[in-house]
């Protein structure tokens, strides 16, 4: 059990590189470099999809993680599909996405939303399907609006990507994962049971108190708990408890409520284990 894939952001070529020496340093398999985050410059400074504007300095970042990563160790790029819908956003996208696949990335996912849009708005899932059309030979994984399990099969489906990247909807559904399996393997995908609605939370409380403390969880644990509720059988009344949440204990008495183990439950969850 080790780190998989770890990501970079950062404006500096030198600077990334030593962070993607870091990383690599800390057993992570696979080197991702971040040009897709909206978030706003700071003092003027490119970073995450902000270089979606300067795509000579985007080939800069990239060349200069690649060259500080061992070859065996393959480099990737979070990208957005542009800056904005012009056409010169269109053209730098073009730039950098070739540019990857030059210096040697192994593959790019593309979130098919602009910097510009954040996160309002539908994704533009033909976008996807033209980029994998243009460049056949190319592996592209596939970001934006994937909600569902089902959603997941639709995008491979419909645009041709070869991998696609579950973010918001994996928010209160990390089972979407195990879904996706069970439909790999031509199986109904299964919803979690009570019992391992409740682990997941009890579970995402106690990593969140050891990264944060107690208060801070406890703020965060309110609006998981909000998107957590959307699985369980009175979705309803559970999202409202969650959201009547001032304080901790509250929080604590809606998992003993909502989420409380019969000596049934109490059996398959041990059976699971
Ligand atoms: C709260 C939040 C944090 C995110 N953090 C990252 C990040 O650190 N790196 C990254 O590549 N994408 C990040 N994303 C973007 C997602 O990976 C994804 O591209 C985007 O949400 C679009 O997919 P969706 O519409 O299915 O959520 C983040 C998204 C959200 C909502």
């Amino acid at each position: 059990d080790h780190p998989i894939a770890g990501q970079i952001m950062g404006t500096d070529p030198d600077e990334m590189a030593r962070g993607a020496a870091l990383l690599v340093g800390l057993g992570h398999d696979v080197i991702d470099v971040n040009l897709a985050c909206p978030v706003k410059k700071i003092k003027r400074r490119s970073r995450g999809g902000h270089f979606l504007t300067a795509p000579r300095e985007a080939a800069e970042v990239l060349q200069a993680v690649r060259d500080a990563v061992p070859p065996e160790v393959p480099c990737t790029v979070k990208l957005r599909r542009a800056w904005d819908d012009s056409e010169e956003m269109a053209a730098n996208f073009e730039r950098i996405f070739e540019a990857a696949y030059e210096i040697g990335y192994g593959w790019t996912t593309v979130h098919c939303r602009t910097v510009e849009q954040k996160y309002h708005g539908p994704g533009r899932w033909s976008f996807l399907r033209d980029l994998t059309a243009r460049y056949a030979d190319r592996v592209v994984f596939g970001s934006g609006d994937v909600w569902t399990v089902n959603d997941i099969f639709a995008m491979l489906d419909l645009t041709g990507v070869q991998g696609v990247s579950v973010a918001r909807g994996c928010i209160g559904n990390p089972w979407i994962f195990r879904q996706a399996r069970q439909m790999m393997a031509g199986a109904m995908p299964t919803e979690p049971t009570i019992a391992e609605q409740r682990q997941v939370l009890l579970e995402h409380f106690d990593l969140s108190c050891r990264l944060w403390g107690e208060q801070r969880a406890g703020r965060m644990m309110r609006k998981f708990g909000i998107k957590f509720a959307a699985r369980h059988p009175q979705a309803d009344a559970v999202k409202s408890a969650f959201i009547r949440c001032e304080r901790l204990e509250e929080w604590r008495a809606v998992i003993e409520a909502a989420y409380r183990l019969d000596e049934d439950q109490l059996a398959a969850a041990d059976g699971q284990r």
